[in-house]
């Protein structure tokens, strides 16, 4: 295992059969290596800092019926709001006070956001808040929409793929959904312009190491500026109700894998780690994690916002998310950074994802 994981880290690729054994390996000493060298790398990009992302959670009515997702329609018993434009206007405004210099609205598939009121919610973003980063994370929508919302101002998209072989992303939506039109949507994404994240979720149902191994290859063709992934943790009101979640051993691994291969991505230890673990969000900083998204969004509505079960954070005011989140970034070893945090190299043409070495 230590020949694979060197050769991952000089080269930043390895073979499928290599992959294979490295996502599949349980030993600790090759958990304890891959950390280390993904550690390194990220610092040889990033140094100790770990970008915030302040989260805005828009809308929990979603029109898609994805079969893990609490929000999902079918899901009857979910309850339902969205927040008006004031009050994502004044989360923003809260969350610039807290330091905060990325805000991301994300939410469900919902026609109440139409592509004129965002680009209303984006431009007075931007007019309050200049030296910000908006960051968008509402589904699939048209060109035209992507476009619009782009000369608004939005300047990073995050959509998941979710799964890169058509037979799991088949087996995880329904037939209305498909891969071909979401990796559509991710490269026009990208040809407009914006920092594109993409990703899938660990442990998945159906899910094998064939199917991450083709996950990895897609994002090799993608290379998005963003990924992010995190365990499956089953809904109670979803068809994968009585499913296993994703694991916390398997999440870090690709985490470490990630950051081996794409040494300048940004990299969420995200909100789903923290949740099958106490300590899982400083894991992932530990091993390779550059981000983390604390929750910005009104306290009345978290729990609404309900993706899976047991999502931490439900309960703290925005403030206390931040602290939280500071406090856990400095025992980890790591410090927050105070600009905006685009991917390295981004703005100056430089989207090369190899290392300088
Ligand atoms: N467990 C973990 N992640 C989930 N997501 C949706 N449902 C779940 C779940 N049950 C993830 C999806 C989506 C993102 C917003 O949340 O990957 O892209
Ligand atoms: Fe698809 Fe929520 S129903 S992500």
């Amino acid at each position: 295992m230590t020949d694979i994981i060197e050769k991952l880290f000089r080269t930043g690729d390895l073979t499928d059969g290599e992959l294979e054994a490295l996502i599949e390996t349980e030993d600790t000493e090759a958990a304890a290596l891959l950390r280390e060298r993904a550690d390194q790398v990220r610092r040889e990009s990033y140094g100790d800092k770990v970008f915030l992302r302040g989260l805005i959670e828009i809308s929990s009515f979603c029109r898609n019926d994805c079969l893990y997702c609490g929000i999902r329609r079918s899901n009857k018993d979910a309850e339902r709001y969205r927040l008006s434009p004031e009050d994502i206007l004044a989360c923003a405004d809260e969350g610039y006070r807290l330091g905060f210099r990325t805000f991301v609205m994300q939410g469900g598939e919902d026609a109440f956001f139409t592509d004129s009121i965002l680009c209303g919610l984006i431009r007075e973003i931007k007019q309050r808040h200049p030296d910000c980063a908006v960051t968008l994370s509402l589904g699939e929508r048209s060109e035209e929409s992507y476009r619009l919302l782009r000369e608004a101002g939005a300047d990073r998209y995050l959509l998941r793929h979710e799964a890169a072989s058509d037979e799991l992303y088949g087996k995880l939506h329904p037939a209305e959904m498909s891969l071909a039109k979401r990796k559509e949507c991710l490269f026009t994404l990208k040809r407009l312009g914006y920092q594109v994240g993409a990703g899938f979720m660990v442990g998945a149902p159906y899910q094998t190491t064939k199917h991450i191994i083709e996950d990895l290859r897609f994002l090799q063709e993608l290379q998005p500026q963003m990924i992010g992934i995190g365990p499956f943790v089953p809904h109670h009101n979803t068809p994968f109700a009585d499913e296993k979640g994703g694991t916390l051993g398997l999440t870090l691994r690709l985490l470490g894998i990630l950051r081996l291969m794409f040494p300048k991505v940004l990299l969420p230890a995200t909100t789903a780690l923290g949740t099958i673990s106490p300590t899982g969000r400083e894991q992932g900083l530990k091993t390779g994690c550059n981000v983390v998204m604390p929750n910005l969004s009104p306290v009345s509505v978290r729990k609404k916002y309900d993706l899976y079960d047991n999502k931490i954070c439900t309960g703290e005011e925005a403030a206390e998310c931040r602290g939280c989140l500071q406090r856990r970034i400095e025992s980890a070893g790591y410090s927050v950074a105070q600009e905006r945090g685009d991917a390295a190299g981004f703005f100056t043409g430089n989207d090369d994802q190899r290392r300088n070495t």
